[in-house]
């Protein structure tokens, strides 16, 4: 058989090749609306992990979007970016090292997802939203390349931030046999994490968030150093975000942010949008019914106005109390 036959062979063999490419395809566009020049310069691993790489522009999420977190905001952009941005300061001293991992942590539905977005937005860096599953494969030393190539490709790319959501899961095994695998694998993450604590004049770092700190490998939180603790909003956080929310929406004016507010004591910014939504859905319900469901019917929509916000809060005071009160749920704080 010839080389090329061989090649051939080896190629429809390997049952990952056509994810490969179509992930190589996607690679390459991403990168040329980055605008990252000498993508020649790219191994076909970096290439490959390249398909995390988020495009800023795509990103919907703004600081100004996000309520009642602003000292957490003005926190990140100290701690985060403005080393990004000001290298100069940070690196001659070695008090001032710029951290190399950052944790989110705190309830579902307060954030940290959408603070995470705003950095990348905000950074002026490359993002690497990182799928732990895309570092995953069953063929021997295939995820070491991987991991490598995360970090290789965003010291290529740097000033970098490389994003795990939901970093309590990094691979947790789920059957006894993959625990080997995944083992190693976290531990070759880690080593090559390790590689960018011990260089400071590089500008990439980890950015991890999670629901269950508690949860999340000790080694792993020993490279976060700057941890935000992302918790349910107070009182005037909530009104902050219920005034975000509805901002740009048909409201009427007798809207009391304020006793809303205390009325939702203990929810999250995510049921607090679910308020919102509920109470918006409700009055486009009562439209369409009134109207005969006429799709030329006349007259507009009216406003969402405040009995249609308090009987929302109950509807998902009532959602709540059944989802926290089930085993399956775990609330941390
Ligand atoms: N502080 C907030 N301000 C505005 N909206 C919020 C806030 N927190 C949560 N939300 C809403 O809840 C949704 C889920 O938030 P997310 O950032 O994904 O939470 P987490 O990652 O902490 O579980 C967001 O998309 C947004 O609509
Ligand atoms: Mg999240």
């Amino acid at each position: 058989m010839t080389y090329f036959g061989i090649k051939l062979l080896v190629k429809a063999m390997d049952p990952t090749n056509s994810d490969k490419k179509s992930a190589e395809i996607k690679a390459r566009e991403m990168l040329k609306k980055l605008g990252v020049k000498n993508v020649k310069e790219l191994t076909a691993y970096e290439l490959c992990m390249a398909a995390n790489l988020v495009d800023p522009l795509s990103i919907d999420v703004q600081w100004n979007n996000i309520g009642g977190l602003s000292d957490i905001i003005q926190n990140i952009q100290e701690t985060v970016i403005l080393p990004f941005n000001r290298p100069d300061l940070f690196q001659n001293s070695s008090l001032l090292q710029a951290p190399k991992g950052v944790l989110l942590y705190g309830p579902p539905g307060c954030g940290k997802t959408m603070l995470a977005k705003a950095t990348a937005k905000g950074a002026g860096a490359r993002f690497i939203n990182l799928q732990i599953s895309s570092l995953v494969d069953k063929w021997y030393g295939e995820s070491q390349k991987r991991a490598e190539a995360i970090f290789s490709l965003a010291m290529k790319l740097q000033p970098c931030i490389i994003f795990i959501d939901e970093i309590d899961s990094f691979l947790r095994s789920r059957t006894s046999t993959d625990h080997e695998a995944t083992v190693m694998i976290k531990t070759q993450f880690m080593s090559f994490w390790d590689g960018l604590i011990t260089n400071p004049s590089c500008q990439v770092m980890v950015m991890g968030a999670t629901n269950r700190p508690q949860d999340v490998d000790a080694a792993i939180l020993r490279r976060m150093p700057s941890m935000f603790h992302v918790g349910l909003p107070g009182k005037k956080q909530r009104e902050n975000i219920i005034r975000l929310i509805l901002s740009g929406e048909n409201v009427d004016d007798d809207i009391e942010y304020n006793t809303l507010a205390e009325h939702t004591e203990s929810f999250s910014g995510s049921d607090l949008r679910e308020i919102c939504r509920a109470a918006a859905v409700s009055v486009a319900h009562e439209f369409i019914r009134s109207s005969g469901f006429n799709s030329e019917s006349e007259g507009m929509m009216r406003g969402i106005n405040m009995k249609d916000l308090e009987s929302a809060t109950k509807k998902v005071r009532q959602t709540k109390s059944l989802s926290t009160s089930s085993p399956l749920n775990f609330h941390l704080d």
